[in-house]
């Protein structure tokens, strides 16, 4: 047993509510506070001198920066196992082409595709685990990392078991998830129907074999997966056991009400959710997740977030870290600006950055600093919590700790 302390302050997240809005009185902040962990797991939080005569035999643990200890934050939406890069896209962006264009001329996901494919299986699990190193030094201890740029069968089986290899050898935690209905590959023969019964026939009975995921994820969108089809192929995944997380509302509507309502765990983007399916959502238990990483990347509006809030939704928030859409990979910046644009509360956005995060993943022991949760935590510079949010990103944890 080990006391970690003390902290200028710690920040439990103990009593925070999984829906609707929170105000900052709600938060509760420990003053000088100490920890107690057992085998990665924490045995007791309080106010460090009263710590210290709780458990006089453990060792005290001085961390050289007196500062503020919150929890490791929870990536619930990431697509970081790719090849190469889409600075091309990027640039045709800013010089107003289209979407359509871009595809045309060779970008869009179709591009990261062919260099996902062509890479070996060594650089894409090296390049992979440099930004997962890289976003667990920002403080992101649980990272969900979604397949989808193969898009065969072998190819993506190539990504999961790269992802599937960081999971083993990682000190942090990854939740794998198959989106290999990203969208039909250009080289395949068939609809989209063809496609996606093609996965459910080939690649499902694999990813269960290899127990290389439970999830399933689909993006429901005019230029990837019509309605009727996504429908079809939430409901098989949910017949094969699968958790359901949708690429939802991105640029058209109506795709987050469906999920919802076949059963999705999640649905994720909902930059275009209409007011009256913003209530549906709201009530209807699943995690709404918020990217606002994609909305700077591709200059486009926000989610939603503070309606969503307001109806009483379960606001996660996450980066959708990829090459195309979303390639800065900063959580904590990224949360911050959709707070200042969303007018969502600090409470808000570490909730939607931990436990909120945590629920979307259905993973219940990290996300808050109680008792029996794992001692995921990112330790600040500073001696107050708000700092965090207020320099937007630009102030960095100092020290990590990890299972
Ligand atoms: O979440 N919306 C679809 N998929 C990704 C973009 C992937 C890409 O552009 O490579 C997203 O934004
Ligand atoms: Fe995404």
């Amino acid at each position: 047993m080990r006391i970690l302390g003390p902290f200028a302050q710690i920040i439990t997240l103990k009593h925070l509510i999984c829906n609707g809005p929170i105000n900052d009185e709600a938060l509760e902040v420990i003053g000088f506070g100490g920890i107690v962990v057992e085998n990665g797991i924490i045995i007791s939080v309080g106010n460090f001198d009263e710590i210290k005569q709780q458990f006089p035999d453990s060792e005290i643990e001085t961390p050289e920066v007196y500062g503020v200890l919150i929890p490791g934050f929870i990536d619930c939406h990431t697509h970081i196992c790719f090849g190469g890069n889409r600075r091309m896209d990027y640039a045709m962006r800013l010089n107003g082409k289209s979407y359509l264009e871009i595809a045309e001329s060779g970008g869009g996901i179709y591009s990261t595709v062919r260099q996902t494919r062509s890479i070996s299986s060594d650089d894409l699990y090296e390049s992979l685990k440099q930004r997962a190193i890289r976003h667990f030094h920002e403080g992101v201890t649980t990272i969900e990392i979604k397949s989808g740029y193969g898009l065969t069968i072998e190819s993506e089986l190539k990504m999961l078991d790269a992802i599937n290899k960081l999971k083993l050898n990682s000190d942090f935690d990854i939740v794998p998830t198959c989106l290999a209905a990203h969208m039909k590959p250009k080289d395949f023969e068939g609809d989209e129907w063809a496609y996606l019964a093609h996965i459910v026939s080939n690649l499902f009975p694999e990813l269960k074999e290899k127990q290389l995921t439970n999830r399933i994820d689909i993006f429901t969108e005019k230029t990837a997966f019509s309605l009727e089809a996504s429908q079809w192929y939430i409901n098989k995944a949910i017949e094969n056991g699968f958790d359901v997380t949708v690429h939802a509302d991105q640029f058209t509507s109506g795709s987050a009400r469906m999920a919802v309502e076949t059963g999705a765990v999640s649905v994720d983007h909902l930059e275009n959710t209409s007011e009256s399916d913003i209530n549906i959502l709201a009530k209807s238990g699943a995690v709404c997740v918020a990217l606002p990483g994609a909305s700077i990347g591709l200059g486009m509006k926000f989610t939603p977030a503070r309606k969503l809030l307001d109806a009483g939704a379960c606001l996660a928030i996450a980066s959708d870290w990829n090459p195309g859409s979303a390639p800065q990979g900063n959580l904590l910046s990224q949360a911050s600006i959709l707070g200042t644009f969303e007018k969502i509360s600090i409470s808000e956005t570490l909730a939607g950055l931990t436990f909120r995060a945590a629920n979307a993943l259905k993973v219940n022991n990290v996300g808050r600093l109680d008792c029996g949760y794992k001692m995921h935590a990112q330790l600040y510079n500073t001696e107050d919590y708000r700092d965090i949010f207020y320099y937007q990103g630009a102030l960095k944890p100092c020290k990590v700790w990890t299972n």
